[in-house]
């Protein structure tokens, strides 16, 4: 994780940083840094936590210069204190990183051997002493850092500063994404496009293995092997005002409410006028020539794929494997012809995520993205992509992404099943009907927050809670454990409502309430009965349904929150609702920070 920026200006670049800076802070918010040179001089401020701090700090201890970079951090290695906090600096070098350096210890020892201690907990502050100490051998500033880089395993997006060197700086990486931004004689390096753009709209990406010696008027690019390449300079298309809360308490208050706006913009870019005919970009996915799909995701992302293994299987009888990431890429796990893999990410970026994608290059017969973001090193790096239309997502906690995201899955199951002739043309209309009702139904269901609120407020009292669900409310119970546990730090578990018995259940008191999603569909008895034997056990059952499913539901339950009636394919999408109100009413009631909850970050670039 963590967001980097470097800048080469005309003016003071403290404030264009710190600018940039807020706009990388979804990567991380554990200390943030920026250097500087004035008069030749390095010099740079660092503050722990937020943004806002090193703001403040600049504020009574500005710092001059118009060259610089910054870093905001999630920790890996080391505590988030001062000391820990980027940039790290050893004598005339300051430097910036996201990444891991892996062989970091290996590296200290040898510095060691030289005489050479470190001063932070961090992988980091090696680079600079590296830098550093090849500067004191001779090399100028380029070869200290080839040589730097030289040593480094691990992944790394890095810009070095140096001292002395007014009009000069270094960037590389190696697994994590880096951009070069050209302004009027002004040069930018930044983690992503967003955040370079509010100073330019014109990025090169560097791949893998490079390095940029970047000046105001140069830019000179060198692959792993050293020689000269060309990377295309591109223009990119990005919002370059910064998201407000439009009058809600947070961010994620807001992405709730827009759901029904951004599934209605993301359906009108798939759906033909008349909302009949499903549209995918380019030449689309030809799925009568493949016999299996392999959903690769983290997180959020993962249980949007577990319910879209539902809809593939069920409507299109393709079968689906899903897997996580990180369990993914280390497995080798056969991918046969036949096969498209695809992958789902809000940002693009997720590390595990984009090995995954690089593992099945030249072995799944098509790379798929399920992406929000359409510059992200996923989306450029699939044989298609498909953008999921939801908006800048600033929540840590991911909402309306997640619903984005199982539209165009669902979509993209429809189609497939068009394709292979396993749905009528009836059925078909009728779902995509449903589907375009789907904003007015949540718009209906928002309309009950009160409820959820008050549900929310009881919730907020206890230390666990236990998330039920059958079928395609299973991957619902998963995502509404996570939701829970990451905004309001309670405790929550998520299974399989057949499950209960073989495990479970032997936690079922009075101080474990069930939250059990569960819409009046073919699997609801089944379901009754195992809120059955959690209420035989003392155990207080909160129930999601619908009106049938609340009236048919028997004596007994706890609390009943009531949602409008929709085709049972499409529950996951209005259902998730609930389950996001739930855990933001919790997370309010407790007081805990719901926008950037502790130890987490946006976008997860590291392994
Ligand atoms: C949870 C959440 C995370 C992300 C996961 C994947 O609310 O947001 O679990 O879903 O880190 O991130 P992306 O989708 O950016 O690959």
């Amino acid at each position: 994780m963590c967001g980097i920026v470097g800048v080469l200006g005309q003016h003071e670049v403290a404030p264009i940083l710190v600018e940039a800076l807020k706009r990388l802070e979804y990567r991380g918010y554990d200390s943030a840094g920026i250097a500087t040179i004035e008069n030749g001089k390095l010099d740079r401020r660092r503050a722990v936590g937020k943004l806002v701090n090193l703001s403040d700090l600049l504020v009574h201890d500005p710092l001059a210069g118009k060259i610089g970079i910054g870093h905001t951090r999630w920790a890996t290695h080391g505590a988030p204190n001062v000391a820990n906090a980027h940039p790290h600096r050893a004598g005339k070098v300051a430097v910036v990183h996201n990444g891991i350096i892996e062989n970091y210890r290996e590296l200290r020892s040898d510095l060691a051997a030289e005489g050479i201690g470190h001063e932070t907990d961090t992988d980091t502050e090696t680079v600079a002493l590296l830098a550093d100490h090849y500067l004191g051998q001779g090399l100028d500033p380029v070869g200290a850092a080839r040589a730097t880089i030289a040593r480094l395993e691990g992944a790394y997006a890095l810009c070095f500063l140096f001292d002395g060197e007014p009009d000069l700086l270094i960037a590389a990486r190696k697994g994590s994404p880096l951009a070069i931004g050209h302004g009027t004689g002004e040069m930018y390096v930044g983690s992503d496009a967003i955040a370079l753009a509010p100073m330019t709209d014109r990025i090169t990406y560097l791949e893998e293995g490079d390095m940029a010696v970047v000046t105001r008027s140069s830019l000179v690019i060198t692959d792993h092997t050293h020689t000269p390449v060309n990377r295309e300079a591109r223009t990119i298309e990005i919002d370059t005002t910064r998201v407000d809360k439009a009058g809600h308490k947070h961010f994620m208050a807001k992405e709730i409410a827009e759901q029904p706006a951004v599934i209605g913009g993301a359906l009108g870019h798939y759906l033909s006028e008349d909302g009949r005919q499903i549209n995918l970009p380019g030449e689309g996915i030809d799925f009568t020539a493949i016999n299996r799909l392999t959903m690769v995701a983290c997180g959020t992302a993962y249980y949007a794929c577990l319910t879209a293994k539902y809809w593939f299987e069920q409507i299109a009888g393709l079968p689906v494997d899903v897997d996580i990431a990180s369990e993914f890429r280390y497995r080798e796990p056969p991918v046969t012809s036949g096969t498209v893999a695809l992958f789902v990410s809000q940002s693009g970026e997720t590390a595990d995520t984009l090995a995954a994608l690089r593992y099945c290059e030249g072995r799944a017969d098509a790379i798929v993205s399920v992406v929000n973001v359409p510059e992200s090193s996923i989306a450029r790096e699939s044989d298609l992509a498909l953008p999921i239309h939801a908006g800048v997502e600033i929540g840590v906690a991911s909402t309306k992404a997640f619903t984005c995201q199982l539209t165009v899955l669902l979509l993209l199951a429809l189609k497939a099943a068009q394709a292979r002739g396993m749905i009528s043309d009836d059925r078909l209309a009728d779902l995509l009907s449903a589907l375009r009702a789907m904003p007015a139904a949540l718009n209906t269901a928002m309309e009950r927050d009160g409820d959820f609120k008050t549900a929310a407020r009881l919730l907020s009292t206890y230390d666990n809670a236990l998330f039920l669900g059958r079928g395609l409310m299973y991957p619902l119970a998963l995502e509404g454990a996570l939701k829970l546990k990451e905004i309001s730090y309670i405790h929550a578990e998520a299974y399989a409502s057949g499950e209960l018995k073989h495990g479970p259940i032997a936690l079922i008191d009075d101080t474990m309430p069930v939250i059990v999603l569960a819409p009046c569909d073919t699997l609801f008895d089944k379901t009754v009965s195992n809120m059955q034997e959690v209420m035989a056990r003392g155990g207080q059952i909160m129930l999601i349904s619908d009106a049938k499913g609340a009236a048919d539901a028997g004596e007994g339950v706890w609390q009943t929150l009531t949602m409008p009636m929709v085709d049972p394919i499409l529950s996951p999408i209005l259902y998730a609702l609930p389950v996001q109100l739930l855990a933001y009413h919790t997370a309010v009631a407790k007081g805990t920070d719901v926008d950037q909850p502790r130890n987490l970050a946006k976008s997860v670039t590291v392994e």
